[in-house]
C-alpha cells in the first residue's frame, strides 16, 4: 500500500494530543487487523463494488486505509466523540466512507444498510452482546473478532476460545475461516464467514 501523506499528516496531528487514536495504532491492533486483512484478501471476498460495514469500528485506524478501494465503507460507532475525530480530523479527504454514530443494537434507518452490505466486519465484539442478537436477514460475509482479556475495562462479553466464539453466531452464519492471534494481553479469536 502506498503511503497516504495527507492521512500520516492527519494521524500524527491528532495523535499528539489523543493516546486513545495512538493506542488503535499499536503493533497489536496491527498484527490482529492484518491477520484479518490477510483472510479476506486471501478469501477474495472483495471487489470495487463492495460495500463495507465495519461495527463498532472506533477510528477506523486500520481497515479503512486497507479497504479504500471499495465503493463504500460505513463506520459505525456509540461514541459520537470518535467519530467525529475521524470523520473531521483523520479521513476528511476520503469520499467514499460513511461515519454514524449510534448503537449497533438500535440502528433504526441504517439497519437495512448493514444488511444491505457485502461484507459486516466486527473487531469489537467483546464490547457488545452476541452479534446473533443482531438478527440479520442478509446474505453478506462477517469477520468478526473477540478475546479472552476479560479483565480489560468495557469488555463485557470477552470469549474463552473459538467454540466460545461461535455460540455467538446464528445458525445460518457459515464459518470458511477461524483463527487465533496472540497478544501482549491473552488471544484474539477471530471468525470469517458468510450469511446463508
Ligand atoms: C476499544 S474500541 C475497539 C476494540 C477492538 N478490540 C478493536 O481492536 O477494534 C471498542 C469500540 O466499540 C464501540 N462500541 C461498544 N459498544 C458498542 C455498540 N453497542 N454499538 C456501537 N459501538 C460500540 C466503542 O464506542 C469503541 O469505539
Amino acid at each position: 500500500m502506498d503511503i497516504d501523506l495527507q492521512l500520516f499528516k492527519n494521524i500524527m496531528a491528532e495523535s499528539r494530543h489523543n493516546s486513545d487514536l495512538l493506542d488503535s495504532f499499536s503493533p497489536n491492533q496491527f498484527k490482529s487487523k492484518e491477520r484479518l486483512i490477510k483472510h479476506i484478501r486471501d478469501q477474495l471476498i472483495l471487489k470495487t463494488s463492495s460495500e463495507i460495514v465495519i461495527l463498532g469500528g472506533w477510528y477506523g485506524s486500520i481497515l479503512i486505509p486497507a479497504f479504500k478501494e471499495v465503493k463504500k465503507i460505513t463506520l459505525i460507532d456509540l461514541d459520537d466523540n470518535v467519530i467525529r475525530i475521524a470523520k473531521n480530523r483523520l479521513f476528511n479527504h476520503y469520499k467514499n466512507v460513511d461515519f454514524i454514530t449510534a448503537d449497533v443494537f438500535d440502528l433504526g434507518k441504517h439497519f437495512q444498510r448493514v444488511e444491505k452490505s457485502d461484507l459486516i466486519i466486527n473487531t469489537s465484539c467483546e464490547h457488545m452482546r452476541p452479534m446473533k442478537e443482531l438478527n440479520l436477514n442478509t446474505k453478506a460475509y462477517f469477520a468478526y473478532q473477540s478475546n479472552n482479556m476479560l479483565s480489560i475495562e468495557g469488555h463485557i462479553n470477552c470469549v474463552y476460545d473459538l467454540n466460545d466464539f461461535k455460540k455467538q453466531l446464528p445458525d445460518n452464519a457459515k464459518i470458511l475461516i477461524e483463527d487465533e492471534i496472540k497478544d501482549d494481553r491473552g488471544i484474539r479469536f477471530l471468525l470469517i464467514g458468510k450469511y446463508e
